[in-house]
């Protein structure tokens, strides 16, 4: 399929799943994470990891005020993620996903570069702890709809160093 016929795919499937997402029961996951919101010195957002090569320590979101995050559309969230590299890393790539019902489709992410304006700067050495955080414009034009965040930073390979999945809803 070519670019133009994937993004009207994309498109039609965000028209098609729109409405039934809405309909779908609310997500009653295991909520044992969620007294971690009311702890100022340490919060986590509940992910899944979708096969990184570093350990990741902690993910967060912020703003994300229940076990499925809340994007405000027309604001900018902040998207924290500490991990640490099993090697040493010269390069650095975020990949950022929107997860519609098993289609991941690409969300909007400017910083590719994931050592600029990341508070984190390449290379990384393997065994030390980083701290990711970027800030992720949520667009005012998205859908309201139930979305993964699929979230990935890949060594120059293409290897998933961090690959991280945070269930979100675009309110
Ligand atoms: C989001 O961040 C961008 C880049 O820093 C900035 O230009 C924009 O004004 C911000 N938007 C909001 C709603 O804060
Ligand atoms: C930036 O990185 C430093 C050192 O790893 C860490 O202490 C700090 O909390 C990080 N800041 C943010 C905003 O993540």
């Amino acid at each position: 399929m070519n670019k133009s016929t994937c993004i009207l795919a994309a498109a039609a499937l965000l028209a098609t799943f729109a409405p039934c997402s809405e309909s779908k029961p609310r997500y009653h996951g295991p909520y044992i994470v969620n007294r971690w919101y009311l702890m100022q010195e340490f919060s986590e957002t509940p992910h899944t990891d979708c096969g990184s090569v570093a350990s990741i320590q902690n993910v967060e979101v912020i703003p994300c005020d229940s076990d499925v995050c809340n994007l405000k559309t027309g604001t900018n969230v902040t998207i924290n993620i500490n991990f640490t590299p099993k090697a040493d890393i010269a390069k650095l790539t975020a990949v950022v996903h929107g997860v519609v019902a098993g289609v991941p489709m690409p969300f909007h992410f400017p910083q590719v570069n994931a050592c600029q304006n990341s508070n984190i700067t390449c290379p990384l050495q393997s065994g030390q702890g980083y701290s990711y955080s970027v800030k992720l414009p949520v667009l005012g034009s998205y859908p309201k709809i139930k979305v993964v965040v699929k979230w990935e930073l890949k060594d120059a390979t293409g290897k998933d160093v961090v690959c991280v999945e945070i269930p979100a809803r675009l309110v």
